[in-house]
């Protein structure tokens, strides 16, 4: 989740406050895609209270990741929250063996709000990933310049998360990519991920290259680009179901 606060400008603070109504639809959402597509295993990068966690009370196997947890809901038995970064978890885990030999059927990837951290964490995942998993990323609809900069100045911040959607157009025109329109920063769902693919990783350097002196005026100039990725979970959920097959709970 996203906060909302104070410092800005005065159009900016309006955005942010009709952002911050908006606030839980992501939730709903999440809520929707657990009680549809009943998966398995559940991983998380970025708990914080851990109220997107807790909807992922009926999986067999779940993870939560975060170096500063702030719990606040009981979770099921079935959840670890692993406290350090996502980086030192996926290199110190297999995510295999901590899911009792299974591949992540569903991520939610809410960490840090820098694109490279976001990207990083999706190749991580697509490690772990097989035929109709289902990774979301948050915050790919930013709600203004000064919430979407890659320095924290305000409480909501969704930093330049933005990016990704544009990096993944580049370079994974073979992943499915769904933009769900949700309060308070929309969410995109990344269907199609390959276990074998490096080109993330390898290409990384370049990505951050090219990417990061990106400000947000590039958004709001291309975001054509990104509407036209708009989709309904009905056809997520549709399209996940078939690419599972047999694995259909
Ligand atoms: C926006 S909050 C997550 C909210 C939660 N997913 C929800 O919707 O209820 C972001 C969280 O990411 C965590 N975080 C920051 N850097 C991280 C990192 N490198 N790896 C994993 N989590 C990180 C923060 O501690 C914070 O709790």
């Amino acid at each position: 989740m996203s906060d909302v606060g104070a410092p800005g400008d005065g159009g900016s603070i309006a955005r942010r406050v009709a952002a911050s109504l908006r606030s839980r639809g992501y939730y709903r959402v999440l809520k929707r895609l657990h009680a549809e597509l009943r998966p398995a295993t559940y991983l998380e990068i970025g708990i914080r209270k851990g109220d997107s966690l807790a909807l992922a009370s009926a999986s067999d196997a779940c993870i939560g990741v975060d170096p500063q947890p702030l719990l606040s809901r009981s979770l099921s038995a079935s959840c670890r929250v692993f406290e350090e970064t996502s980086d030192d978890f996926f290199a110190g885990h297999d995510v295999r063996d901590v899911l009792g030999g299974r591949e992540v059927d569903l991520a939610f990837i809410d960490g840090m709000h820098l694109f490279e951290f976001v990207l990083r964490d999706l190749a991580n995942v697509e490690r772990y990933a097989a035929p109709g998993t289902l990774a979301i990323l948050h915050d790919c609809l930013p709600v203004d310049a000064v919430s979407a900069s890659r320095q924290r100045t305000t409480r909501l911040w969704t930093g330049d998360v933005w990016k990704c959607v544009f990096v993944l157009l580049e370079h994974r025109p073979d992943l499915t990519l769904t933009v769900i329109d949700v309060g308070p920063s929309g969410l995109l769902m990344v269907e199609g991920l390959d276990p074998a693919n490096r080109v993330l990783s390898e290409r990384a350097a370049a990505i951050q290259e090219t990417f990061e002196p990106l400000e947000y005026e590039y958004f709001a100039r291309d975001r054509a680009r990104v509407d036209g990725l708009a989709g309904t979970v009905d056809g997520v959920v549709a399209r996940v179901c078939a690419a599972r097959g047999r694995r259909t709970r």
